[in-house]
């Protein structure tokens, strides 16, 4: 082969490039874009608890902004609403076992800054775990620190409790949030900590060829309830080409998705629902294919998907599955 070639004549770049994931990334000249991978600014100081007790419209619980900033218990304001979190989701085990609930929330709705577990197939879930633990799934940019913590506390999972919460989130249902819009010109934006956020002084800015997308009630995105809707802006006509693109009409170039994700893309079996999630999470995850960061056991057809992507036809199909009902 001609890589393994190329491997005897230059062995350090090998070594380069196998810290970032695999030797496809050799293939992939753009870099990650900037606007999908926001990183928490290191000088960032949240705003300080007042001490009160915060609440959400429905629920009886109450917590203070200290209890909700807790790195290690997933506060629920809706227990009753679903199963009993596995104390792994809850509460996880410390030091480095972070609960998946305060990522990805006792529903497993996720948010932009990482992914929706609810709706996910149990097998599914368990073949991503595994590939994050065995090095073969990761992320483009070194600074999004909450995914490699995330990876090291995928580590210290035993078998038993990998099946319990992936039982526990592949019983949730993922519902509509997202609303996509088309647009030019958006709210300026910042990113307090690992999401965009509109700027508190109204301006607008450009948003040419981004994904920008925004809880719509910054309080209670923070207070982790899991109804918070978001807006993604999008480029005009990102929905109508993603359309195209989904459904085959440059199939030479790239596939009908439905062929393998299932009827209206919402999943089949071990392949996993694509309609109604967070459009920079899609976009991150074809990127990644492309630059050979997802190279688990089941990867290869997205990988050889992907390389035919343009970054635009990525945000064309990520606007447009988000634009759909899970
Ligand atoms: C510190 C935050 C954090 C914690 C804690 C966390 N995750 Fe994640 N998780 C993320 C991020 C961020 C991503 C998405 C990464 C990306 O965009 O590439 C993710 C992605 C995933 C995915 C991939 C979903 C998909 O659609 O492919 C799975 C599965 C997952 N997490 C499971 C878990 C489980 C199980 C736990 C608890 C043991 C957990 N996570 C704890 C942040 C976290
Ligand atoms: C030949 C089968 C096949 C086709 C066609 C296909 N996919 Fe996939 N896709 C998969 C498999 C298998 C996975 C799971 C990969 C893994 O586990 O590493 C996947 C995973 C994904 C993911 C990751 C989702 C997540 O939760 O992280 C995205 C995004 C995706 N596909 C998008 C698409 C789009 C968009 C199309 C159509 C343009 C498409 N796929 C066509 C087989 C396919």
């Amino acid at each position: 082969m001609q890589a393994r070639r190329l491997r005897k004549l230059i062995p350090g770049i090998f070594v380069v490039l196998g810290t970032l994931g695999s030797a496809a990334y050799a293939q992939t000249p753009e870099p990650p874009p900037v606007w999908a991978y926001p990183v928490a600014p290191k000088d960032y100081v949240p705003p300080a608890d007042d001490g009160s007790v915060r609440h959400v419209p429905g629920s009886s619980k109450g917590f203070t902004l200290t209890e909700i900033r807790d790195l290690f218990y997933a506060r629920d304001w809706f227990p009753e609403k679903h199963a009993p979190m596995p104390s792994i989701v809850a509460t996880g085990r410390p030091p480095n076992l972070r609960p998946c609930g305060v990522c990805h929330r006792p529903e497993g709705i996720g948010g932009p800054e990482n992914a929706s577990l609810a709706g996910l197939s149990a097998d599914y879930i368990m073949r991503q775990i595994e590939d994050y633990r065995a090095g073969a799934r990761s992320t483009a940019v070194k600074e999004r620190a909450h995914v490699f913590r995330m990876i090291a506390a995928l580590k210290e999972l035993t078998p038993a409790e990998i099946k319990e919460i992936a039982a526990y989130y592949a019983a949730m249902k993922l519902e509509r949030r997202i609303k996509v819009v088309e647009a030019t010109t958006v709210p300026a934006s910042y990113v307090p900590n690992w999401y965009y956020t509109p700027k508190l002084d109204g301006t607008s800015e450009p948003l040419g060829d981004r994904i920008i997308e925004m809880p719509d009630d910054e309080e209670n995105f923070v207070n982790r309830d899991a109804r918070v809707t978001f807006t993604a802006y999008v480029p005009p006509g990102s929905i109508a080409r993603g359309a195209a693109l989904v459904s085959g009409a440059q199939a030479d170039r790239i596939p009908a998705c439905a062929a393998c994700h299932g009827e209206g893309l919402k999943g089949n079996a071990d392949i996993p629902p694509l309609v109604g999630r967070s459009p920079s999470l899609i976009f991150r995850q074809l990127y990644e294919f492309k630059a050979g960061l997802r190279h688990g056991s089941m990867a290869e057809p997205m990988i050889e998907n992907a390389k035919n992507m343009s970054l635009a036809d990525m945000v064309a199909i990520a606007a447009y599955l988000a634009n759909q009902t899970p």
